[in-house]
């Protein structure tokens, strides 16, 4: 076969993001944030739609938007996110994204232990809730948002029991998960740990 799976999976803010796309850009595969998925379905919510019309309804322009990343929709889509209905409205558009021709990386809470199970490589990305909630405002206040550290420290804490605590696709490592810790490491650093697991496989 010539499909390549990488699932990046861990808490928010941990780097996955940013680990995902090196990854995808060094050995030339696509990546897919799932993480949007879930926040277009909760902006829609937010919007007034029913979840899992929005899910099922889900279309490739609807992940586009810069206004996805924002603590609303954030808090919206984990919310969305507990819904069995709604996550499984979401598995096809995910495994053929992962079956692709040339390698795919994807990101999110349950890749590792339900979407992509069979993965060739399963990360586990996490970091002190501090150090995530720092680098969240960081990356948002550079947008200009002008958010408190205690309030992110809350919204990243508050998604983080909800996706752990829930009973459908709870976020939790794979068995076989490498993990990989970001919290005293710098992106740069993050990114050559990831390319190594992976090109160990590869
Ligand atoms: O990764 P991101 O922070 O953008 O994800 C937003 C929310 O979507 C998460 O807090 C989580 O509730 C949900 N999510 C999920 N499963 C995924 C990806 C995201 O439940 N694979």
């Amino acid at each position: 076969t010539t499909s390549f799976t990488v699932a990046i999976d861990g808490p928010a803010a941990a780097g996955k993001g940013t680990i995902s796309k090196a990854v995808a850009a060094h050995f030339g595969f696509a990546h897919l944030d799932t993480g949007l998925l879930y926040r277009a379905v909760g902006a829609k919510v937010l919007n007034g739609m029913d979840p899992l019309i929005a899910a099922k309804t889900l279309e490739a322009v609807d992940l586009d938007s810069e206004g996805l990343r924002n603590p609303d929709v954030a808090q919206a889509a984990s919310r969305v996110a507990v819904n069995a209905d709604v996550r499984a409205a979401l598995v096809t558009f995910q495994r053929q994204f992962a079956a692709r021709i040339g390698g795919a990386v994807l990101d999110g809470r349950d890749i590792g232990t339900v979407i992509c199970e069979d993965a060739d490589v399963k990360l586990f990305v996490t970091a002190s809730s501090t150090k995530r909630a720092q680098r969240r405002m960081d990356e948002l206040n550079a947008k200009g948002l002008g958010l408190a550290f205690g309030d992110v420290l809350a919204d990243v804490e508050a998604r983080d029991t909800r996706d752990r605590d829930r009973a459908t696709a709870p976020l939790k490592p794979a068995d076989d998960a490498v993990f990989l810790d970001t919290t005293d490491l710098t992106a740069d650093e993050a990114i050559a740990r990831a390319i190594e697991y992976v090109a160990a496989v590869r």
